[in-house]
């Protein structure tokens, strides 16, 4: 498929979020950009299972996840990175804006479901995923941006500027 460039597609947020330094330290061979209306066909979900089951519903169930998000104003962030050659997404992920009432009624950026395609794991797509969500908490006036991870992944994300803080709990319904 002949890659689709920005302005022929519907996106989840302004494509001048993404910021322009990330955009020019990316591997050539790849594009970075907002999560368009019409990325199911091209394999979200597929990126999306090496971190879990990603059960597929069927495009048009996604579509309506992703119109749902849309409708919540400066709340959600998904970005996607796009192989050129063949218009496929190698690498996702997200950020989500919660406001609170605390820290003079400030925000802050949680950043959810980073997924890089085992082929191309290792060129940086991570790190440059995590460097433009960072970019659109920040510039968004996130007062900080947090995470949850497996041991496994510390020692990236302390390669992308994050230290270890606190704990995390869980419950599963
Ligand atoms: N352990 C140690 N170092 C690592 C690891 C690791 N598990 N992963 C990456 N690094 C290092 C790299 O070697 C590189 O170091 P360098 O700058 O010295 O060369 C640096 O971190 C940046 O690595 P990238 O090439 O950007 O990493 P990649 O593109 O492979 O993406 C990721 C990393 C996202 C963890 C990828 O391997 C992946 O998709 N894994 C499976 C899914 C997953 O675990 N996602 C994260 C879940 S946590 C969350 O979503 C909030």
């Amino acid at each position: 498929m002949p890659f689709t460039p920005d302005s022929d597609l519907d996106l989840l947020f302004p494509a001048n979020l993404i910021s322009p330094e990330v955009k020019s330290q990316l591997h050539p061979d790849v594009h970075i950009r907002p999560l368009a209306s019409t990325d199911h066909a091209r394999g979200h979900l597929s990126v999306l299972s090496v971190l879990t089951v990603a059960t597929d519903l069927g495009e048009a169930a996604w579509v309506s996840q992703f119109n749902a998000m849309r409708a919540a104003p400066k709340t959600y962030y998904s970005l996607v990175v796009v192989d050129k050659a063949s218009d496929r997404i190698v690498g996702a992920g997200s950020l989500f804006v919660e406001r609170k009432f605390l820290r003079g009624l400030g925000s802050v950026g949680h950043i959810e479901d980073i997924a890089v395609d085992k082929q191309q794991q290792g060129k940086k797509l991570g790190l440059r995923i995590i460097q433009a969500l960072t970019y659109i908490s920040e510039s968004g006036g996130c007062y900080k941006t947090i995470l949850n991870c497996s041991d496994d992944n510390i020692p990236f994300y302390i390669k992308c500027g994050f230290e270890r803080k606190e704990n995390e709990m869980a419950k599963y319904a």
